[in-house]
């Protein structure tokens, strides 16, 4: 009897290990199941979460969810999520030549309210040179560590005191009364003047340059609206400006279409100069068309400004100010 009990113990043992055995693999597959099921949940919901879908949510495909997500900063990124809008021109302006990623949601600001229909190259421009802002609580005193690359303008203005630290003196060949520049600006404007000489004949002239503070209040006050920036705003200030004619041409709107003046627009950029207020700049941003006005800024970002046609403002935001 006994012997027949430790027969049937050992009977049930094995029966047990041996379905043991068998039950133990549907086991760890559940489990494994069961935990894949937890893993996926949770990238599920951490992906949900993820900048990425907040913007594919907002309609845009998946891609471009991904490439505005990778161009942003985490910032704009937020802003634009909070917007809650699809706009049509997100995707487009990622791929304008000066886009700046930090001025992202002012241009989609920008192209909101603006009601000409300027193209989006127009709006990236006015944008970067912080047209979109409002000019006086805006404005930021001028850089002046930058040298012959600093900006001046209605919104990076030069203190009262501000001086160049030395001027050197144009010979009175080539002006009508007493003139100072920097130095490189009377050096590159005699290369100018001798190059125009050899090549139209005509003499260009200096009708002025430095501007202190205290003159350029004066100067505001004489010339019509538009053709002279407030004290403080003028790159006279700074020495690396200069205005020019010609002794054949000394009224400035003749000078123009003449044969030195369109010279010297096509050529002044292979001296250092740039013509800082062209055409173009007064169509895009309303200032006031300058032929005679140079400004200098080296060969090498003259060239470039030159080539790429755009003004030294947006060259500025572009190159220099871009974070
Ligand atoms: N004419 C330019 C704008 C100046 O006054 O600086
Ligand atoms: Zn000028």
């Amino acid at each position: 009897m006994q012997r027949t009990t430790e027969q049937f113990k050992k009977l049930i043992r094995r029966w047990t290990d041996r379905d043991n055995r068998w039950l133990s693999v549907p086991c760890t597959i559940a489990a494994l199941f069961v935990l894949l099921v937890i893993v996926k949940s949770c990238q599920g919901i951490v992906y949900y979460n993820s900048d990425e879908c907040k913007v594919y949510r907002l309609g845009y495909p998946i891609e471009d969810a991904r490439k505005i997500v990778s161009v942003l900063s985490k910032a704009e990124t937020d802003t634009f999520i909070a917007h809650d809008e699809h706009d049509t021109i997100a995707i487009p302006l990622l791929s304008e030549r000066y886009f700046i990623a930090d001025n992202f949601n002012r241009y989609l600001a920008y192209h909101k309210k603006d009601t000409t229909g300027a193209p989006l190259t127009n709006i990236v421009a006015l944008v970067n040179i912080g047209a979109d802002q409002d000019r006086e609580s805006s404005a930021v005193p001028c850089d002046t560590s930058k040298g012959q690359l600093m900006l001046v303008n209605g919104r990076h203005y030069l203190d009262e005191n501000y001086k160049p630290d030395s001027l050197a003196t144009f010979s009175m060949d080539y002006c009508y009364e007493h003139q100072k520049a920097q130095r490189v600006v009377v050096d590159a404007f005699m290369a100018l003047q001798e190059a125009c000489k050899q090549q139209t004949d005509a003499q260009l002239m200096v009708n002025s340059a430095y501007r202190s503070y205290q003159d350029q209040i004066g100067t505001y006050k004489r010339n019509p609206k538009g053709y002279a920036a407030r004290a403080g705003s003028s790159e006279h200030q700074t020495g690396f400006a200069i205005d020019v004619t010609s002794r054949q041409h000394p009224m400035r709107w003749p000078f123009d279409t003449s044969e030195e003046g369109i010279w010297m627009r096509e050529h002044c950029h292979e001296y250092g100069f740039i013509l800082r207020y062209p055409k173009r700049q007064s169509q895009i941003f309303g200032f006031a068309y300058e032929p005679w006005h140079l400004r200098y800024v080296g060969k090498e970002v003259a060239k470039r400004v030159h080539d790429e046609d755009i003004t030294f403002d947006e060259y500025y935001a572009y190159y220099l100010d871009k974070r």
